[in-house]
């Protein structure tokens, strides 16, 4: 989108409507930027109960030297409680933040559009909700824009600036402007299902949980794995615990139905038996792990010290293979390096190590005729990863396994061993992370940009799921999907158009 529009004044006063968890943050964002910030809740006291809250924030904030007190105090007053629409007649944007319901956010949008005038833009901080179907039910459906905040409003920078099919542009490109004046990183995306970050999210949580279904191993080592190797701040397990299994259950369902049941998106019958035991997660004590006050943190499987192996050759100069020479010479291990770079990582004692490609090593060594193979997951950094996983061909001996750990023990990595599944667990994530990405830019949702940007300040990933392809290489990922395709026979694996056209391009999928 190409408008380039002013942002609001701070003269402007704003309206909030709804004053729970996301309406205070928004009206904190709103007051702190400037604006005068009618807040109206349906509940009696809500409004002026938010704003006490909003206040106390706001004195924390001039306590820890973040903001003046003079600013504070300043902020503290734009705060105003309204007690009907009809106070809101002279605010230039209406923030709706109210409870998830199309026909209740259609009813107010249309008593606000009885009262406040023309001018006035008005937008809907909805998650899931159709910003086309909420717009529909306006005599003027083209003032109404998605403003989709993220929790906690006040610290999250993202805001997708979302557009229905009605509407207007330079309204978009408004509120765009508004929220990079209020601090946020705006990013423009077309009203479809799960917007930006609740539809790309989706595989960090799916094929976590397809990882358990198939035994790869336990939740604390498959999050081991995705923090430690993959560089992500949580893992899939404990984040879903955080969120609540009953709101992400939830999510899934909504972006699966919305998509008339694409397998993509199908839900894990694992999520919804935790959800049908009450085993919510945090709040309720339990979910995959147990929060009861004496329960001790789960802990990962990590391989007990195995010997170094003595014949060591790496290949090639990948960036596993550099790191790995960086890290054995700094522990002093001998190895030799061949230029060859035929794929191989390394050969240890007769052993051949592999980065996964997405088959499983058993398919592997049945491919290749080697049956002493290895494979090792991805790490985004792998001089900065502190752990390992590996899996080994079924046709292996029993000292392979020792091999493979010893060298990568040798390096300095902790060792998980996972079960031998396809595409193991960060490659298999981050591939399927890009491959929804890839979708979601082909699907004109958004640009490459705003998808890789979402990600990363959306949900804190460590490097935008476009980027991170084009890092492990758009052709490799290519390859770990149809492998993956292939190997389950599933929809779900299928490879988005946008990476098989820039596979056959030969050009970066992010540019
Ligand atoms: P909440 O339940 O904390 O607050 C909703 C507030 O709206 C309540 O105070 C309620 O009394 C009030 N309300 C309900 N109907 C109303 C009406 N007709 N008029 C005026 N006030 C009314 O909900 P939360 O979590 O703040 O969510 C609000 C909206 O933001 C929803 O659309 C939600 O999908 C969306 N959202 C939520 C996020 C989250 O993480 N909680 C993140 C991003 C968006």
């Amino acid at each position: 989108m190409n408008v380039t529009s002013q942002a609001l004044l701070t003269t402007t006063p704003i309206g909030v409507i709804g004053a729970g968890a996301m309406g205070a943050g928004i009206a904190q964002v709103a007051a702190a930027a400037g604006h005068l910030v009618l807040i109206l809740d349906a509940r009696e006291g809500a409004a002026a109960q938010a704003i006490e809250i909003i206040q106390a924030q706001f004195s924390k904030l001039a306590a820890k030297e973040k903001m003046t007190t003079e600013a504070a105090n300043a902020a503290a007053k734009r705060l105003i409680p309204a007690s009907s629409v009809a106070d809101l007649a002279r605010v230039g944007l209406v923030i709706e933040a109210i409870v998830e319901n199309l026909d209740v956010k259609r009813k107010l949008f249309n008593s606000l559009e009885e009262v406040c005038d023309a001018s006035c833009i008005f937008a809907t901080n909805t998650s899931s909700i159709s910003v086309t179907s909420i717009a529909a039910g306006l005599k003027n459906p083209a003032r109404l824009v998605g403003m989709h905040f993220f929790n906690p409003a006040p610290l999250m920078a993202l805001v997708e600036i979302i557009s229905g099919l009605a509407t207007s542009k330079d309204l978009a490109a408004i509120l765009h402007a508004t929220a990079k004046d209020w601090g946020k990183t705006p990013v423009y995306a077309k009203s479809t299902p799960g917007f930006i970050v609740n539809r790309v999210a989706r595989p960090f949580y799916a094929e976590s949980l397809r990882l358990l279904s198939e035994g790869a191993s336990d939740s604390a080592t498959l999050d081991a794995i995705m923090r430690e190797t993959g560089g992500f701040k949580m893992g899939p397990f404990e984040l879903m615990d955080m969120i609540g299994h009953d709101v992400n259950f939830a999510v899934t369902q909504s972006v699966w139905r919305a998509f008339y049941n694409d397998k993509r998106f199908l839900p894990s019958l694992i999520q919804q038996e935790l959800v049908e035991a009450g085993h919510l997660g945090k709040k309720t004590k339990r979910g995959f792990y147990n929060y009861a006050d004496n329960s001790t943190p789960p802990t990962p499987h990590t391989e007990d010290k195995a010997k170094c192996p003595s014949d060591i050759t790496l290949f090639g100069n990948s960036r596993v293979v550099t790191a790995l020479g960086k890290r054995l010479e700094v522990a002093g291990v001998p190895f030799t390096h061949s230029e060859a770079s035929d794929d191989r990582i390394a050969h240890a004692n007769g052993v051949v190590i592999y980065e996964t490609d997405g088959r499983t090593a058993t398919h592997r060594a049945h491919a290749t005729g080697i049956q002493e193979l290895v494979l090792c997951d991805i790490a985004l950094d792998y001089e900065k990863a502190t752990r390992i996983a590996i899996t080994v061909a079924h046709q292996a001996d029993s000292q392979t396994k020792e091999v493979a750990i010893g060298l990568f023990q040798a390096a300095g990595y902790s060792v998980s061993v996972l079960n031998d599944v396809a595409g193991m667990v960060v490659m298999r994530t981050v591939s399927m992370l890009a491959n929804e990405a890839a979708d979601v830019v082909n699907q004109g949702v958004c640009d490459a940009d705003a998808a890789d940007t979402a990600m990363r300040l959306g949900v804190n990933y460590p490097l935008g799921p476009l980027a991170w392809a084009d890092q492990i290489g758009v052709q490799k990922v290519n390859q770990v999907l149809k492998n993956l395709n292939d190997f389950y026979g599933e929809d779900r694996y299928r490879v988005s158009p946008l990476i098989q056209q820039s596979v056959y391009a030969g050009t970066p999928i992010h540019g």
